[in-house]
């Protein structure tokens, strides 16, 4: 039976380095809080006039490239983002009309930090039934532009950073590729990491109260997502691992949202794994939602972590809550 494989990968990170000092200027909070509590160092976040359909314009091109085809081989486009560049349309059609492929369709998902293990599972659905041929799954995300950087919001605004993963998804040719995919919701926790303004249910969707008293900036209950995280994602990828009749002891590496590097240690530790199996790189990115699982995927290959025949575990955990996990012949 056909599967899905990684033709391609590519990236691109703003070039402004904001570290836990540079923070230090808007917020009340130290270097040593931000580490001792996230592994957090720098993030990159966006200068004015770069967006999310920008960066993800430059991950896109650089995933053809290195797949070895042509843009317009690309016959399909699904982008997971929670920070959209307006509220309609998706992002993925400024993709679109930035990468010149007019009339392929562009599909936005929106699952949050699991929004690429989602988006990967539509695409590989796609791919297995010969709808598409070559299908471009992008993460990309701007925080920046909208978190509450006061010491009101310090919580949050410490941990996000800006950046766009891309990969190319294509038919394999042998026995590599995605074995099998695990995705859960719980919406019960909606409100326990969400923006809540603007929204169509508010009348007005937006207004200078509303803003005044900050509803227009993501909120987290901190703990309650720890906590919860913890629990999920050991859980799918035992669920997914058990699905493709694999078990930890078959696995190469495990990447997973890059979070905080204190859950990913958690994690490892409730599977029995050694911490070399997850991969990390938060310490210089932060927390990019919806990018973070395809720049690790990015930088596990660049620093020669990935190898052709790999077991690739990838796992999430984000708001909705939703969760996910994926297994993988690299
Ligand atoms: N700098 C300094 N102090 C901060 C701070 C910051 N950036 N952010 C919060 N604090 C303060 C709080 O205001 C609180 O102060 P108080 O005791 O005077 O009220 C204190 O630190 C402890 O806050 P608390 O929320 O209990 O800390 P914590 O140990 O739970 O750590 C997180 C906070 C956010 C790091 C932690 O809850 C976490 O990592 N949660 C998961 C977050 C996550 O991964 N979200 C993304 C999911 S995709």
């Amino acid at each position: 039976m056909t599967k899905t494989v990684f033709m391609g990968t590519g990236h691109y990170v703003p070039e402004r380095v904001v570290t836990n000092h540079d923070l230090t200027r808007w917020m009340e909070t130290s270097d040593q809080w931000i580490v001792d509590r996230t592994g957090i160092h720098e993030r990159r976040w966006v200068s004015e006039g770069m967006s999310g359909a920008e960066m993800a314009e430059h991950a896109a091109k650089e995933a053809a490239e290195k797949a070895g085809i042509s843009l317009d081989e690309i016959d399909c486009i699904v982008l997971a983002t929670l920070s959209p560049d307006h509220t309609f349309p998706g992002t993925g059609c400024f993709l679109q009309q930035r990468l010149g492929l007019p009339g392929i369709p562009a599909l936005d998902v929106r699952a949050q930090c699991s929004g690429f293990i989602y988006g990967l599972s539509v695409a590989d659905a796609w791919i297995r039934t010969g709808q598409y041929k070559r299908i471009l799954m992008v993460g990309t995300e701007v925080h920046s532009t909208g978190l509450d950087v006061s010491t009101r919001g310090r919580d949050v605004a410490c941990l996000f950073g800006d950046g766009a993963g891309a990969v190319v998804l294509g038919p394999s040719e042998d026995d590599r590729g995605i074995l099998s995919i695990k995705l859960h919701a719980d919406g019960k926790y909606a409100k326990s990491l969400w923006i809540e303004a603007p929204g169509s249910c508010l009348h007005p969707r937006i207004d200078e109260e509303l803003i005044r008293q900050g509803r227009h900036y993501p909120k987290m209950k901190g703990r309650h997502v720890f906590t919860f995280a913890l629990q999920k994602m050991p859980e799918v990828i035992h669920e997914a691992l058990h699905e493709s009749g694999l078990s930890l002891s078959d696995v190469d590496l495990i990447i997973p949202h890059q979070a905080n590097k204190r859950i990913t240690e958690q994690v490892a530790k409730q599977l029995g794994v050694d911490q070399e199996m997850m991969f990390s790189n938060i310490e210089k990115l932060g927390n990019t939602t919806a990018a973070s699982i395809p720049l690790a995927i990015y930088d596990a290959q660049r620093q020669g972590r990935l190898k052709r025949g790999d077991l690739l575990v990838l796992a999430s955990f984000g708001a909705g809550f939703t969760w996910a996990a994926a297994i993988c012949r690299w």
